[in-house]
């Protein structure tokens, strides 16, 4: 009997036609995700109106995205896929810097600066200390590591979202530990700020009631020839958006301590140490 299409057999009907040379893990994955479908779509009894308007979603979607924009990024991380495919790929022992969603705002190549100069080009913003350490698992200092940072201005904006009004790599550097494995750069106590919400996930956002904000953060990127990259940010932890942040980006072990400094060159220090697991 040959097998047609039916709502009971929807799944075998289409999982059966895969060809038989299919590599495995292809196999493996479109398999689930057929049965996952369908399972979903006869769990909420999706409508034909409701399947027509998640199509025009997806393809509105993707007509916004451009060089400068991925919508499709920003719904992965929104609906927590992003952080979920991260977590995954980077299992981690305890003590391990933790990571944490790369965003869209990452531009590579930025300058290399020399340590303790300021990252701020804008001259907006509270002033605040960065410095720490990079070590090994065993506390060993790691001299050569890269760190590749970056953040919003005062205002809430990358640079590359205002590229007429804030100077090219504004709150941006890479900086290389020596011998002592110590980093210190002076950048701007970040602020919380609104991911893109003028396209189709912006409006997915509004439908849920929950607002696009990110609680403020501090993005690095750490290299060491032998060890693991980490993607990560350092948190504000009295942001009002640290429980809330709109791409599940938070972990406990990100949030940074943010203390004012009275008599220093800068308004806050923020100390934190990486720690990471050879590759
Ligand atoms: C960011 O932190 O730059 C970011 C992360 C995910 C989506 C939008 C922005
Ligand atoms: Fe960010």
């Amino acid at each position: 009997m040959p097998q047609y299409f039916s709502e009971d057999a929807s799944v075998d009907a289409v999982n059966a036609r895969m060809g038989e040379d299919v590599s495995p893990r292809l196999r493996q994955v479109m398999t689930s995700l057929i049965t996952h479908l369908h399972g979903f779509i006869k769990d909420v009894q999706l409508t034909q109106e409701e399947w027509a308007f998640a199509v025009d979603f997806l393809t509105r979607t993707g007509q916004i995205c451009s060089e400068q924009r991925q919508e499709f990024i920003l719904l992965s991380d929104t609906l927590g896929v992003s952080m979920l495919v991260d977590a995954i790929g980077n299992r981690r022992p305890s003590g391990a810097t933790e990571n944490t969603v790369l965003g869209p705002f990452h531009v590579a190549d930025a300058p290399r600066r020399e340590m303790g100069v300021s990252i701020s080009a804008d001259g907006k913003g509270e002033t605040c200390l960065f410095e720490g350490r990079v070590l090994d698992a065993a506390g060993n200092l790691i001299e050569g590591a890269c760190l590749d940072v970056w953040s919003d201005n005062a205002d809430g904006f990358y640079d590359v979202q205002q590229p007429d009004a804030q100077p090219r790599w504004n709150n941006r550097g890479r900086f290389t530990t020596g011998a002592d494995g110590a980093y210190r750069f002076i950048g701007i106590k970040p602020v919380s700020y609104p991911i893109p919400y003028d396209g189709p996930v912006g409006k997915m956002l509004a439908a849920l009631g929950r607002h696009p904000y990110r609680p403020a953060h501090m993005h690095f990127i750490v290299t060491a020839p032998g060890f693991q990259t980490v993607v990560t940010h350092t948190f504000v932890g009295d942001d009002p958006y640290i429980t809330s942040d709109a791409v599940f980006g938070v972990k406990d072990t990100l949030v940074a301590p943010f203390e004012r400094v009275n008599d220093g060159a800068t308004a806050w220090r923020s100390p934190f140490d990486f720690v990471l697991v050879p590759s």
